[in-house]
């Protein structure tokens, strides 16, 4: 039986292709304009400071906008990691077309992390935006990223709430029903809904079967901390950086939200934590 992240690859590989070619990514706007940003990495912007000096590792990569946007920020070098080959090239093929110096991508899946980077050894590990829901241990996501960090490296993780993934997505009349799991489960959400998040042509998209985990707000925390980190930022977001739920109305600047009563949900948090030692 194929493993969950042979699964989810051969899906994400066939997304990459369409993904590549989307105005949502829009890689053109990353090669044209050495200053651009992604949308993501504008929002992380004020937080993540700047990065001169530092050596970042992006975890689930993709096809790289983050990961060319955090060399932007002035990292002394960039690793791109995924587990999906197809993501993996269009990621590189972008990272030369912006003429980012030092960026290396890597074929991986992310519990393998440790052994795909060899040596090296990272001031900052990134991640988000649809990252964790395809690692099915936090504990064991949490342990992999104090390995790739140096003491006094940082991780910095913004990914949708765990009480978004809660919510009955397929309700289409607004109504904000908790139906699937909020704790981490041992069995994996099973989807095979067609299509991806961008815009494109999805019919080359015939993979649709994906696993997914949720991990409850505490447990990706204290997953941190039994993992010798200080948690240094935690916040919740009325926001998403995509229209998770059919309700949610487009506010600007790559965001989403409900159209009223935003109090209700969180979309989103990011949690912020240094790895403690010698
Ligand atoms: C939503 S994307 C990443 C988010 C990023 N913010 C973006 O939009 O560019 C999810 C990525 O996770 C990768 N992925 C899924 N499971 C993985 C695993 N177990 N190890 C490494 N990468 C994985 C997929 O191949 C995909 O590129």
């Amino acid at each position: 039986m194929a493993e969950y992240w042979e699964i989810n690859r051969a899906n994400w590989d066939q997304r990459a292709a369409v993904h590549a070619t989307s105005t949502t990514y829009n890689l053109q706007r990353l090669i044209v304009d050495p200053t651009a940003l992604s949308e993501v990495v504008s929002h992380d912007a004020v937080h993540l400071g700047d990065l001169s000096g530092r050596d970042v590792c992006h975890l689930q990569c993709h096809i790289g906008t983050d990961t060319v946007s955090l060399a932007r920020l002035g990292a002394r070098s960039i690793t791109g990691l995924d587990v999906s080959p197809r993501s993996i090239e269009v990621a590189r093929q972008l990272a030369s077309d912006c003429q980012i110096a030092d960026a290396t991508f890597v074929e991986a899946e992310v519990y393998d992390a440790v052994a795909a980077l060899g040596a090296q050894r990272f001031d900052l590990v990134y991640s988000g935006v649809g990252a964790i829901n395809w690692i099915p241990s936090i504990s064991r996501w949490a342990g992999v990223i104090a390995q790739l960090l140096r003491p006094g490296g940082r991780v910095y993780l913004r990914d949708a709430h765990p009480m978004l993934y809660t919510i009955d997505h397929r309700l289409k009349d607004g109504t904000l029903v908790v139906e699937f799991p909020y704790f981490e489960t041992v069995e994996p959400f099973v989807d095979d809904e067609p299509g991806t998040y961008t815009d494109g042509d999805h019919s080359s998209i015939t993979a649709n079967l994906t696993h997914e985990w949720n991990h409850g707000l505490a447990e990706i925390v204290q997953a941190l901390i039994d993992n010798g980190f200080a948690i240094t930022r935690l916040a919740e977001h009325a926001e998403a950086e995509w229209q998770a739920l059919d309700s949610m109305v487009d506010i600007g600047d790559g965001q989403f939200a409900l159209p009223e009563r935003r109090d209700r949900l969180p979309m989103m948090f990011t949690v912020e934590a240094t790895r403690l030692g010698l």
